[in-house]
């Protein structure tokens, strides 16, 4: 299986990257997929009311349509979101809009939130709901998005948040891909505001009585602290469960070497790591460790997942890194994480958050 499995992802690093990304999917979804448990004590981790069996997530963009969650928890991901969905299928932007960038372990994607709509997403997850009643569980999100015609975006999340209540254990709002235009324009002030005043509404109509899943909001990491300190005021008064940070940069760092590095979108993978990590560190400072923080953004190893929690993140979530290294990655890093936790003495993982803001972890 192992054997398997490496040729498999050899072969998928030969193909160019969207024909490689349609093929791992199919691949996983006929439970070719590696099969990994990581449930380390140290691991278990709560957030926002949600258990998880490990604090290594699948970021959004891998499985837009929700086709396969089930085989990424079991390849060893502590949760997974699924996602962006938008309220009606789109096609995305014109191909090639996701390029390797090989000598800098990165990616750049113009996608566009291609995506088969919410009928067909709220079809796989109620599919899911069966295989969960027999005992398959596990943590799978919903990240929400907005067309790209829609004349009032903040009504595209209400949709989506309404048509999917009830099938995934956590939505996110994302109002940070750099690919729908004029979309990241909503984490502004009043657009902001507008937004999450109609998600805490509709999240109160649609709840009743009953606990609420977590909703988060998910952002860019080109911000500056101001607008840090603005969002994290706003995600807190509005009720928002925790904030992921962060989406990929419109940046081109000069240090890049591919040809690739031209390319219109966003930039995600290793040359994201330090940016992402100092927004993510600025976001812990803003709110003092009120507001649970998941970071996202060049992962590739157990050191850099140490570093998001040791900068303030509860849980971290990858994408980039996989296309280079596969989904075992997941539990590599997991066995990585609970080393490195215990050589530092911590007994569990929740010990380490934030304490490379407040200084006093105990590194050897
Ligand atoms: C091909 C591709 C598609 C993505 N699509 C989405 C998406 O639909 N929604 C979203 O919130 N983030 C999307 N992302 C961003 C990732 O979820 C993640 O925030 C970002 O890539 C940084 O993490 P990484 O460096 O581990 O990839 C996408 C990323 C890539 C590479």
């Amino acid at each position: 299986m192992s054997v398997l499995h490496s040729l498999g992802t050899a072969l998928v690093k030969t193909l160019p990257p969207e024909a490689a990304h349609r093929m791992a999917l199919k691949a996983l979804s006929l439970g070719l997929g590696p099969k990994h448990v990581c449930t380390h004590a140290s691991l278990k981790t709560e957030i926002a009311g949600l258990t998880l069996p490990n604090p290594i997530g699948l970021a959004a963009g891998f499985d837009k349509d929700a086709e396969v969650p089930d085989a990424m928890l079991a390849a060893g991901f502590g949760f997974v979101e699924c996602g962006s969905v938008t309220p009606l299928p789109q096609d995305g932007n014109p191909k090639p809009r996701l390029f390797r960038l090989t000598e800098d372990r990165a990616v750049i994607n113009r996608m566009g939130f291609n995506n088969k709509g919410l009928d067909s997403f709220a079809k796989n997850l109620r599919a899911r709901q069966d295989i969960t009643e027999k005992g398959n569980s596990g943590i799978v999100g919903a990240n929400l998005g907005a067309n790209k015609n829609a004349k009032d975006r903040a009504a595209d999340y209400i949709t989506g948040l309404t048509a999917l209540w009830g099938m995934a254990d956590y939505f996110t709002v994302n109002v940070s891909s750099p690919n729908t235009p004029g979309l990241r324009d909503l984490q502004g002030g009043d657009a902001l505001e507008d937004l999450l005043g109609r998600i805490s509404e509709a999240r109160q109509n649609l709840t009743g009585d009953a606990p609420s899943p977590p909703i988060f909001l998910k952002v860019a990491p080109d911000l500056d602290f101001a607008q840090i300190e603005r969002i994290t005021e706003q995600a807190r008064t509005y009720g928002m469960s925790g904030i992921i940070v962060s989406n990929t940069t419109i940046a081109r760092p000069d240090f890049l070497k591919s040809k690739h590095k031209i390319e219109t979108g966003g930039l995600s993978g290793a040359p994201l790591m330090r940016m992402s990590t100092r927004i993510l560190n600025e976001f812990y400072t803003a709110s003092a460790g009120k507001i649970p923080l998941i970071g996202v953004g060049g992962i590739a190893n157990g050191v850099d997942a140490y570093v998001k929690i040791r900068a303030g993140a509860s849980a971290v979530q990858l994408y980039s890194a996989m296309v280079y290294a596969g989904p075992s990655l997941a539990a590599k890093i997991c066995d990585d994480l609970a080393m490195r936790l215990k050589a530092d003495g911590f007994t569990h993982v929740s010990e380490a958050i934030g304490t490379l803001t407040r200084n006093t972890a105990k590194t050897n």
